[in-house]
């Protein structure tokens, strides 16, 4: 029955007046008295179906007994539509398939929510129903672009001498930041396999193994907290080469990119992406993942107010912090109120305040008007170089407080007053980051990207005498690629001298017993002619939901979490028996 089928949505007027065979489900149906339509759809769309009385009555009763989401089977022939009956809406709207007889495959219950594109859904019903919404046109096309694009990815990669190598997932714990998942081992009571952040050190294992060019579409698993971004399991474009720059690293990566775009949307990428240096985002936008598609740039103004009479600023320089603005040409769009949210707003990044000051093309009025000098006035005309109408937002403290507060804010602001044309896609890469960063709580050293990524060799001898003061200058071999203000992925040179990598794990605080304990085979792996080498990881969920302009990655996964871990349709996580337990020597206990 179901030999030599064909699809739904792959109809065109070239099948006009040929026998066709679908399989598929109903999607909507309407009776005409005597006629009936059905819509059915298949994986690759949707063809509308003809059922007329007076021509075949027997197939037009068997058609009547259908309802939406009934599993079918239509033998017909296709027809060109009338001119009047055209759909333009449907891919397949200027055909429809005359049927001959129909089968049904499989019965539905009402189901709980239409399965249309359009209709404003709960996602958590969807995802309890995860099968039915993944009917959904939306859903279906983000699930095969997503096939396309791993697809497409192998076959650059491979063409570009990479292999693909499958790295375990029963693993010892690699530290990328975040908590393990873990996994109790029944035959070595009171052990633990640690799901793998990240195949980190397996591929750097590879590369000293003398394979030079590893990649793997991997799952990677990290238990944080979650958000639109973020899911506790997720797909990383993971890949490490030897005898590699970060230059060679990045262009291949342009490369990849540019043929992903092209897989979804068709559209041709400019490469090489801008490079900017930490340092300079930080400065320009205060955060290390710019979204560069509009301006509302940081400038930092601590100079200009080094006199203040405004005690806020003068409390804040004294206290070794900083000003910085923002220069909104709102042509006074913004009102008290929606500077009395934007202050609420910053408290989340513990800034206190947000003083502000209108320009009105020839005076400073409202807000610390007041408080400026002619002589400060003068300045920040020159330096924010402002021209028209414009509210200019200041936020003084510590550089992170400010650098947190503005640049989240900026993205507020500009989403608010609809400055973000949602077509671009604004690549770039953040190179020169912080090997280290200090943790003045806790006292220690962290690692900004992982413990594995080498410093950029001139950098190399401040390692000897680093102080919480001088981590911003020991700068790593370390990049990020990002998209509209969305890290897609990071990558580093790595360490390859075991000299190296231990002082790096003693300035960590991570002791030489915790050292063997925990990577003893990647030290030692690198006794044995560890070759140069360096790598990335691209977070393949957050390029399709950019490309595909999706809101959170669960609508680029076929059976994503919610944001409490929770998969709604299987029940996961659920409590297991208790001989399971016993079997594990595991006992719950409340703590
Ligand atoms: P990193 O931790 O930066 O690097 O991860 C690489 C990319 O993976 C994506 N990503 C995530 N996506 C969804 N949910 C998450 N919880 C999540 N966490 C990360 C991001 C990120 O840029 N081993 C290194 C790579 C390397 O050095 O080669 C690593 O994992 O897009």
């Amino acid at each position: 029955m179901f030999e030599q089928r064909n699809y739904c949505g792959e109809l065109t007027l070239n099948d006009v007046g040929t026998l066709v065979r679908l399989a598929g489900w109903v999607d909507t149906k309407r009776d005409l008295g005597g006629i009936i339509f059905i819509e059915m759809r298949d994986v690759t769309g949707i063809i509308q179906v003809v059922f007329d009385a007076s021509k075949n009555s027997s197939a037009y009763e068997k058609a009547d007994k259908v309802k939406n989401e009934y599993c079918i089977f239509v033998t017909g022939q296709v027809a060109r539509r009338s001119e009047d009956t055209i759909n333009p809406n449907l891919k397949t709207g200027m055909i429809e398939v005359v049927g001959q007889d129909i089968t049904l495959l499989s019965e539905s219950e009402v189901p709980p929510f239409p399965v249309d594109s359009y209709t404003n859904l709960n996602e958590e019903v969807r995802l309890k129903y995860r099968y039915l919404d993944l009917r959904r046109a939306e859903m279906q096309e983000a699930i095969l672009v997503r096939h396309k694009v791993m697809q497409a990815t192998r076959r650059y990669l491979t063409d570009n001498r990479f292999i693909e190598v499958e790295t375990p997932i029963l693993n010892k714990s690699t530290p990328e930041g975040a908590r393990d998942f873990l996994v109790p081992s029944r035959i070595n009571k009171g052990m633990f396999y640690a799901l793998p952040q990240s195949p980190q050190l397996f591929k750097q294992i590879l590369m000293i193994s003398g394979f030079d060019r590893y990649f793997q579409i991997a799952k990677c698993f990290r238990d944080e907290d979650l958000r639109n971004d973020r899911q506790p399991e997720f797909t990383q474009i993971d890949l490490e080469m030897s005898f590699v720059t970060p230059q060679i690293v990045m262009s291949l990566i342009e490369g990849l990119l540019k043929e992903i775009v092209w897989q979804v949307l068709g559209k041709e990428i400019e490469t090489p992406f801008p490079v900017f240096t930490y340092d300079e985002v930080m400065q320009r936008y205060g955060k290390d993942a710019p979204d560069t598609r509009f301006g509302l740039e940081l400038a930092d103004v601590s100079n200009i107010f080094t006199h203040s009479s405004f005690n806020v600023f003068k409390a804040a320089l004294e206290n070794g912090g900083i000003i910085k603005a923002i220069v909104i040409n709102d042509e006074g769009k913004i009102s008290r109120a929606m500077i009395d949210e934007y202050i609420n707003y910053v408290r989340a990044f513990k800034a206190q305040g947000l003083p502000s000051v209108r320009y009105t093309g020839t005076t400073f009025e409202t807000g610390i008007a007041k408080f400026l000098s002619d002589s400060e006035k003068e300045k920040l005309i020159q330096q924010l170089k402002l021209h028209s109408n414009a509210l200019i937002i200041f936020s003084c403290d510590k550089p992170k407080i400010v650098n947190d507060a503005l640049g989240n804010l900026r993205i507020k602001i500009a989403q608010q007053l609809n400055l973000i044309d949602q077509d671009k896609l604004h690549f770039l890469w953040v190179v020169d980051f912080p090997l280290l960063e200090y943790d003045a709580e806790e006292g220690r050293y962290y690692a900004m990207h992982h413990p594995f990524t080498a410093p950029k060799p001139e950098c190399e001898p401040l390692l000897d005498t680093v102080t919480p003061h001088t981590t911003d200058t020991i700068k790593a071999q370390a990049y990020d690629v990002v998209l509209n203000g969305v890290e897609i992925g990071g990558g580093s040179i790595r360490i390859n001298r075991m000299a190296l990598q231990k002082k790096m794990f003693s300035i960590l605080g991570i002791s030489e017993e915790e050292a063997k304990v925990k990577f003893s085979f990647l030290l030692d792996a690198l006794k044995y002619g560890a070759p140069p080498h360096g790598g990335i990881a691209l977070g393949l969920d957050r390029i399709l939901m950019l490309l595909l302009k999706r809101n959170s990655i669960r609508d680029v996964i076929a059976f994503p979490k919610t944001q409490k871990g929770q998969c709604l349709m299987s029940e996961a996580p659920s409590p297991v028996s208790a001989q399971q337990l016993k079997e594990l020597s595991i006992k719950v206990v409340e703590l």
